[in-house]
């Protein structure tokens, strides 16, 4: 399948980059086709399917590139959605705040007590100054740092300099709330003071989450990444697998993009979806040149984990089960978290979910990520990717502090940022098709503009674009 002599030796080789042109596979099973075949035990959740079939109707281009879509987004997503602002390990104690900015909107989020946040607009009554800035702020008074005008952590105004110039304040003036309420450690909000509760924008994902309480994490990495493409073309390139072939090809030995099964669900207020890939089965792709024993190893060595004794990794199913049960012993050995009876899908595999507009929590042990992704100002042009690593709380003592966000400009990369280890890299990946996917956007045929989509790999962006088109009530 390759003419490329295999020389991997540590994540990150590319010499997986082509496969036979024109090859095809007969049967490909997905990842419970793939479990049930080798007789390994299916996680309840991944067993649990997706009882959603988008209709299919793919999104016109101009809604990426126009900027009269812009303002249309703001009012009838950000200002009306539940979205995810920050982690309550952002702000741990009663005072703390930051500002959550998405598109030309801005929030400020404050631990208002032990167990409560509160969130309003991050604008000054007096004359609009954004009160919270990029940095995390403390203290039990907000003060505007233009007229100091004051208030308390549940928004009502405490100090006016000079009141007796101000004869006409109305009694109660304060800051502006908006709805906030948390799942998983996560705080959402929602500016619509309307809106039906957070539970019902998150649907079925919670209940798969149980056995993965996301509140039980803390942020070991924080990335913030600008890139100069449309917020959903951007979070288009993690709802599917099926780029891993050309992009992602140093990952191939390891993971096994063309078994990812997609699944979503979706009733009608909640759409949720989910992409799981498995570990330590080589893509099938590369299947009849990487062997499980050399999957194990590269593995083994990418996660940092004992490499493999003689005579292990044989089979996958060998190399799924070593990889796993050294997984679990090195978290118990770290933290105490005693993952040890946990199945191997819960430890090796990534199971990542997407929650509408621009959510993905990950699910498991595998690839314990975190994404979101916000437009910058008003423009349909540029986003941000936030991109966390959320590690287990340890079961002594307080968690580590959360990480410091490294924030990666438009022309950076990761990999000039070693703090952001192998998440950099992976995310290079990533990137170096985003730009080129905004500018072949403007560059399409006018007469077909629309994107064509797999069945089954590319699901969840037809599901994505359903649940948009419904947000926006588009017709075309
Ligand atoms: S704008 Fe905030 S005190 Fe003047
Ligand atoms: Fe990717």
């Amino acid at each position: 399948m390759n003419d490329v002599p295999l020389d991997i030796t540590k994540y990150g080789n590319r010499s997986y980059v082509r496969a036979v042109l024109g090859t095809q596979f007969e049967d490909m099973p997905d990842y419970v086709g793939y479990l049930e075949r080798a007789g390994e035990k299916i996680p309840e959740t991944a067993a649990a399917r997706g009882t959603h079939q988008p209709d299919g109707r793919p999104l016109a281009y101009k809604y990426y590139l126009d900027p009269k879509y812009v303002p249309e987004e703001v009012e009838k997503i950000w200002k009306k959605s539940w979205q995810v602002a920050c982690r309550g390990e952002d702000i741990p104690n009663v005072g703390d705040r930051v500002a959550y900015d998405v598109g030309p909107l801005s929030f400020l989020i404050v631990r208002a007590t032990e167990t409560t946040f509160k969130a309003f607009w991050n604008s000054c009554r007096h004359r609009a100054r954004r009160l919270c800035g990029d940095e995390p702020e403390s203290g039990d008074v907000i003060q505007c740092p233009f007229h100091a005008w004051s208030y308390s952590l549940d928004g009502k105004l405490s100090w006016v300099p000079r009141q007796e110039e101000f004869p006409n304040l109305a009694a109660g003036v304060g800051l502006r709330p908006v709805l906030c309420d948390s799942w998983g450690g996560n705080v959402f909000i929602n500016p619509d003071l309307n809106a039906a509760p957070l539970a019902d924008a998150l649907g079925i994902m919670p209940q798969h989450f149980l056995d993965c309480p996301q509140e039980d994490r803390y942020t070991a990495i924080r990335i913030k990444k600008k890139v100069r493409i449309n917020w959903k073309s951007g979070l288009e390139a993690f709802l599917e697998g099926y780029h891993v072939l050309t992009t992602h090809p140093s990952g191939m030995p390891i993971f096994g993009s063309t078994y990812t099964q997609t699944d979503c669900w979706d009733d009608g207020t909640a759409a949720v979806s989910r992409l799981i890939t498995p570990a330590l089965v080589p893509d099938g792709w590369v299947k009849d040149e990487v062997s499980p024993r050399l999957a194990l190893e590269l593995f083994c060595n990418t996660y940092g984990l004992p490499a493999p004794p003689e005579g292990r990794g044989e089979t996958v199913a060998d190399a799924r089960d070593y990889a796993a049960v050294k997984t679990a012993e090195r978290y118990f050995e770290a933290t105490g978290v005693d993952f040890r009876d946990r199945s191997i899908s819960y430890l090796v595999d990534m199971h990542q979910w997407f929650s509408f507009p621009a959510f993905f929590p990950w699910w498991g042990e595998g690839l314990p990520w975190w994404y979101n992704f916000t437009p910058i100002d008003n423009s349909p042009d540029e986003c941000i990717m936030e991109i966390r690593l959320l590690q287990p709380n340890p079961v002594e003592g307080a968690p580590p502090p959360v990480a410091r966000t490294v924030w990666i400009d438009f022309d950076e990369k990761g990999r000039d940022y070693p703090e952001t280890g192998q998440v950099g890299y992976i995310m290079d990946e990533d990137m170096e098709n985003m730009e080129e996917v905004h500018r072949g956007m403007k560059a399409t045929d006018p007469l077909v503009a629309r994107p064509i989509l797999a069945t089954h790999q590319e699901i969840r962006i037809k599901h994505f674009h359903e649940a948009y088109i419904r947000a926006m009530g588009i017709k075309d």
